[in-house]
């Protein structure tokens, strides 16, 4: 169970009303979308982001075959799409059904939503994050638990697991 994201500097994985193009011009390195082409068996996300964004046939390029959960408590008026099924369920039977469909590859949340319950009841396996060098400000935070406690993670690229990551920009020429 992966919760992946591309994120912005500033932890927002979408704009306001899910925005999506400051995602424009940021590159990834090379071979990484085919990568998670080939280890992505499923996916899970929620409705809000299937709402904006109803057509999946583009994950990872459009590189990427498997089938799409989306889970809402409204299933009845989904607009029936090729490759999604809603799902009308608890979020621990949601990845029951998306871990079988993914057939012993990862099972991908793209859902801030979703990926903090998940983490709430100890489901989630692994936290993958693409840092995009922008600063949004305003929108769709990984992580919104106003009031919650700190939430300790273990880094799992290099020896040390509690290292910080460093990063290091300058305001880019267009704002
Ligand atoms: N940056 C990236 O790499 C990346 C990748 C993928 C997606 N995204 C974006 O990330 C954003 C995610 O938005 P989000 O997390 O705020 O919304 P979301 O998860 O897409 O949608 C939230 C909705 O999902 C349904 N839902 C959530 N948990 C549920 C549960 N336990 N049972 C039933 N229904 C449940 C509810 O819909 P109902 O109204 O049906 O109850 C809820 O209002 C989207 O904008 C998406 O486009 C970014």
């Amino acid at each position: 169970m992966l919760w992946h994201f591309t994120m912005s500097l500033d932890g927002f994985v979408a704009g306001p009303n899910h925005a999506m193009d400051w995602m424009a011009g940021v590159s990834s390195r090379p071979g990484l979308v085919e990568e998670y082409a080939k280890t992505t068996g499923a996916v899970l996300g929620g409705r809000n982001g299937f709402d904006a964004y109803p057509d999946v046939s583009g994950i990872y390029g459009g590189a990427w075959q498997g089938r799409v959960f989306v889970l809402t408590h409204h299933p009845e008026d989904a607009p029936p799409t090729t490759g999604v099924t809603f799902l009308s369920c608890d979020v621990a039977e949601a990845v029951r059904i998306g871990l079988e469909a993914a057939g012993g590859k990862n099972l991908e949340v793209f859902s801030a939503t979703i990926g903090r319950q998940l983490l709430e009841r100890g489901l989630i396996d692994e936290i993958d994050l693409h840092i995009a060098p922008v600063l949004l400000g305003d929108g769709i935070r990984l992580f919104d638990n106003p009031g919650g406690d700190p939430l300790r993670l273990e880094l799992l690229t290099g020896d040390d697991r509690s290292a910080a990551v460093n990063v290091r920009h300058r305001p880019g020429a267009t704002r």
